[in-house]
C-alpha cells in the first residue's frame, strides 16, 4: 500500500509517499481502507518534532512514521474481538497516539470509531473528529455557553473556529469571530456576527468584553484575556503557546477567586461527540468547511499550506 512516510523531523519536504505492507489487524482492531483524512495542529506538532512531540515520538527521529489522526474509510477486515463493525461499515474517528491516518490503510481498535451517516461523505467526515470534538468541549463542556450570551472564537477560520460557530448558532448566541484579513469574507459567510482582522486590531485592548471566548491560539497573557470577559466570564482555550498555556493554568484559580472571571483548559477527549455531530450533521445544523481535497502526492504542498495558516476550514486530502 502507499503511505505518506517521515523518518527525521523537519518542515513538509521531508515526507514522502512510500509502498509499504498493509497493516493486519489484531484481535481488537479493525483494518479500514482510508478513503479521506484531515491535517490537524498535531500533526504539524509531530512533522516539526517540537520539545513536547519529541517526548511523544522519539528525540532524535520519530517512532511512529505515518503520521495523520482523523480518517473516514471502509472496514476492510476485523480482528476476532470486534464487536461494533463489520466488514463493510462505513467509519470516522481521530487516531491520536496511534497515528498512521495518512496511508491507505490503517488498523485501529474499534472503540476509536463511529458510523459515518450515508448523507455524509467521506471528505466531510474526515474533517470532523479533532476539530469538532475541540469546538464541542470548549463551548459546551467546559465553556457551559448559554443562550443570550456573547461568544468570541479567537483564530476562528481553522478547524475548530468554523465548526465552534455552527454549534455555537445552536445557542442563539452573538459571536465575533477573529482570525487574519483573508478569512473575514468566509467568517461572515459562516454566520459570524462581528469579525476582527488580528492583524489590525488587538480584540485584548478594544474595549469590547464577552461571556465566554474560546481560543485556539493562546498567544497573550492571561491578563489581557481576562480584561475582555464580563464578570463571571469564562475563558477556554484548546492550545497555543506552552508558556501561555501554563500561565492560565496556574493562575487560572487565582483569577476565579479575585476577580470571579474563569480560566479553563481543554484536554482532549477524543471521539466522545462523534454522535452529537452526527445527529447536527443529519439535521443540517453543521457542515464540515473543507480546504480541498488534496490528492496523496499533494501532501506537501497541503501541509505548507497548513502551517503557513492559510488554509480555511480543514485541509483534507483523499487516499
Ligand atoms: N487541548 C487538547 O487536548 C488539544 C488536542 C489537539 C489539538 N489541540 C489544539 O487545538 C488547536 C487546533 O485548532 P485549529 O484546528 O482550529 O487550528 P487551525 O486550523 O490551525 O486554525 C487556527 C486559526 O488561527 C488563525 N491565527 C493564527 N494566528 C492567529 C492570531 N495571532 N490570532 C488569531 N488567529 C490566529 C489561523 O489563521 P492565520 O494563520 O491565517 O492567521 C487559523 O485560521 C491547536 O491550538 C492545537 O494545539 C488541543
Amino acid at each position: 500500500m502507499k503511505a505518506i512516510v517521515y523518518t527525521k523531523y523537519g518542515g513538509p519536504e521531508v515526507l514522502q509517499v512510500k509502498e509499504i505492507d498493509k497493516p493486519c489487524p489484531k484481535d481488537n482492531e479493525v483494518l479500514v481502507k482510508v478513503h479521506a483524512a484531515s491535517i490537524n495542529d498535531w500533526d504539524w506538532g509531530l512533522l516539526q518534532g517540537d520539545f513536547i512531540n519529541r517526548l511523544l515520538n522519539g528525540l532524535m527521529k520519530p517512532k511512529k512514521k505515518i503520521l495523520g489522526s482523523d480518517i473516514a474509510g471502509r472496514i476492510e477486515a476485523v480482528g476476532k474481538n470486534v464487536t461494533r463493525f463489520k466488514t463493510g461499515d462505513d467509519v470516522y474517528g481521530d487516531l491520536s497516539g496511534r497515528w498512521g491516518g495518512f496511508a491507505e490503510y490503517v488498523c485501529t481498535p474499534e472503540k476509536l470509531l463511529a458510523l459515518k451517516p450515508h448523507g455524509m461523505s467521506f471528505i466531510e467526515a474526515a474533517a470532523i473528529p479533532q476539530a469538532a470534538m475541540l469546538a464541542v468541549q470548549g463551548l459546551i463542556d467546559k465553556g457551559r455557553i448559554q443562550g443570550g450570551q456573547k461568544l468570541l472564537i479567537n483564530g476562528a477560520g481553522g478547524g475548530v473556529g468554523t465548526f465552534g460557530v455552527q454549534i455555537a448558532k445552536e445557542y442563539g448566541v452573538e459571536i465575533t469571530g477573529v482570525d487574519s484579513t483573508h478569512k473575514l469574507d468566509m467568517l461572515r459567510s459562516l454566520g459570524f456576527d462581528h469579525v476582527i482582522d488580528y492583524t489590525r486590531e488587538d480584540f485584548t485592548k478594544n474595549g469590547k468584553q464577552y461571556d465566554l471566548v474560546l481560543d485556539v491560539k493562546t498567544n497573550r497573557s492571561i491578563f489581557d484575556y481576562t480584561r475582555s470577559l464580563r464578570p463571571n466570564g469564562v475563558y477556554v482555550t484548546v492550545g497555543g503557546s506552552i508558556g501561555r498555556l501554563l500561565q492560565a493554568l496556574f493562575m487560572g484559580p487565582w483569577i476565579s477567586m479575585i476577580q470571579k472571571k474563569h480560566i479553563r483548559i481543554v484536554a482532549l477527549k477524543a471521539n466522545k461527540d462523534l454522535l452529537y455531530m452526527n445527529e447536527l450533521f443529519g439535521a443540517g445544523k453543521v457542515k464540515p468547511v473543507i480546504d480541498g481535497p488534496y490528492k496523496l502526492d499533494e501532501i506537501e504542498k497541503a501541509f505548507r499550506l497548513f502551517g503557513k495558516g492559510e488554509h480555511k476550514g480543514k485541509i483534507v486530502m483523499t487516499m
